[in-house]
Formats: structure tokens, sequence, C-alpha cells
């Protein structure tokens, strides 16, 4: 028979310690868009070339800047769903827990999880694009930037270099540091619980198939098949918001 909420529930309730490795489908459930999903997805609708690398920022700096704002101010109107509370849930009951995501929203913060590690960056760190030196948030523009409008970005109040979104764009190195604690969460953990992604950009596809090599149980919650399914020793198939709630009360009964 296959592997079940069951049979995922008694390895995570046994794990000492649990990576938890989460994309966008974990904030699809909260109304952000994923990039892949047919027809909803970002890169279904917008030119990633155009928007998602250096050389776009280079061409045109209000375009991608604006873009970055219209997500961000998304992502500040929507919520955490029960998939991101049963993920700040897990911190009561797994020994040690590390969640490292793919997603640069800040909805697992504001479940509730701590110390979470963004392996591609956040909407709500722009930097200056010369000094690199963190920038302040623009305050929330009462007008809603769309997800078309130039808005040019500010500029650096110490060299007046452009500010730019704190996400890593294809072609990007990933932030060293993230990256590095991603590797040695996924080379000592026991169980690698992988939540709404594709598996298919890399490096951050490697962590769990990292973990499977060290010898980790990977548990998949995707509602569709991915090329992460082999590499899974549990596949449920479900959404985060419905899975996740589910699977942390059945792993640790008094998860409630
Ligand atoms: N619950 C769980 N999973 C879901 C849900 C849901 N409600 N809805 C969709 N999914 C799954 C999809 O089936 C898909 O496998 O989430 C996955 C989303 O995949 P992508 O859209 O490719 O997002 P992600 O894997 O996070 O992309 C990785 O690509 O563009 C870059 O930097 C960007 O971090 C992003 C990276």
């Amino acid at each position: 028979r296959p592997m079940d909420l069951h049979d995922a529930a008694k390895l995570l309730g046994q794990a000492r310690h649990v990576v938890v490795f989460t994309g966008a489908g974990i904030s699809a459930e909260s109304g952000v868009p994923t990039f892949r999903d047919a027809l909803t997805g970002l890169w279904s609708r917008f030119d990633a070339q155009a928007l998602a690398t250096p050389q776009a920022f280079e061409e045109d700096p209000a375009l991608v800047w604006g873009w970055y704002e219209w997500r961000r101010q998304l992502a500040q109107r929507v919520r955490p769903n029960h998939g991101h509370l049963a993920v700040a849930r897990m911190a009561a009951h797994a020994p040690e827990l590390t969640v490292l995501t793919q997603n640069v929203d800040d909805l697992h913060e504001r479940a509730g999880s701590s110390s979470v590690t963004h392996l591609h960056g956040s909407l709500f760190a722009p930097r200056c694009a010369t000094c690199t030196r963190a920038a302040e948030l623009p305050d929330s523009a009462e007008e809603q930037p769309d997800d078309g409008r130039r808005v040019p970005p500010p500029h650096c109040r110490y060299c007046d270099g452009l500010i730019r979104p704190g996400v890593v764009w294809f072609g990007e190195a990933l932030p060293q540091e993230a990256l590095e604690a991603a590797a040695v969460a996924a080379s000592t953990c026991d169980v690698l619980l992988t939540v709404g992604t594709s598996g298919l950009v890399y490096p951050a596809a490697e962590i769990p198939r990292l973990a499977a090599r060290y010898g980790a149980a990977v548990i998949q919650v995707n509602p569709q098949p991915t090329p992460l399914d082999p590499v899974a020793r549990v596949n449920l198939h479900g959404t985060a918001a419905e899975v996740l709630p589910a699977l942390v009360s059945a792993a640790w009964s008094d998860a409630g």
C-alpha cells in the first residue's frame, strides 16, 4: 500500500531534527500566486527575463521596482494560511526545527515561525544596488501599484545609487550564509518536509535531494506530482492548508 499521512506522521513524530522546506505553493491558499501553476502562475502571465534578472533591472529599473512593489503590497494584504500556522506549531513539538523557504513573502514569520531562512531573499529587505546597504521599505503608498505600472525606485541615502528588491534574481548567487545553513540542516536532519515546490530551480532544489542522500526521510506535500516524487519516502497529494494541520495533529497527537 502506498505510504500515507499515518506513515508521514509517524516519521515526523519520531524525528529529532525536522527541516521544513517550502515553495510558492504554501502561500497559494493565502492568495499569493505561484510561479508555474498553469494559467495563474506568475511566469505564465509575466516575462521572467524582463522582470526577474539583473539585466532587466539595469534595462528598466522602474518596471522591475514597480512589479516587485505590486508583489510586496499583495503579500502585505494577504494573511498566513493554515499551512503556515501548522509549520509554526511544529516548533513547539519537534526537538529541533529549521524552516527554509524559497518564498520572498513574510507569511511564515507572520504565522509565528521564528528564524526563517530565506534562500531567495525577501520582498521586505530592499537594498542599494550599488553599495548594497539595506534600505527602508517605502511606506505603503496609498495608491496600489498595479502589476504593470512603472514606479521609479528610491535612491540610496548613502551613495545615491538605485534601491533594488532584496530578492535573488535568475543568474544571481543565493545569499551564502542562507545556502550554507540550508545545506547543514539538510545534511543533519532526520526528516525533511518539502511543501509546495516544483523542485525545478537550483541550487535550492538540491536541498531535498541532499537530505535524502544523507539518509533523511523526505515527505512531500503537493497536490501535483513533481520531480521530487522519487526522492520522497512519502508523497502526500493535497494542499498545504489541508494536509499540514492534519499532519501536525497526527504526528504530535496533543498538537491540537
Ligand atoms: N499547496 C501545496 N502546493 C501547491 C499548492 C497548494 N495549495 N498550489 C500549488 N502547489 C504546488 C504546485 O503544484 C507546484 O508544484 O506548488 C508548486 C509551486 O511551484 P512553483 O510555482 O515552481 O514555485 P517554486 O517551486 O517555489 O519556485 C521556485 O522559482 O521563480 C523562481 O525564485 C522563484 O522561489 C521561486 C523558485
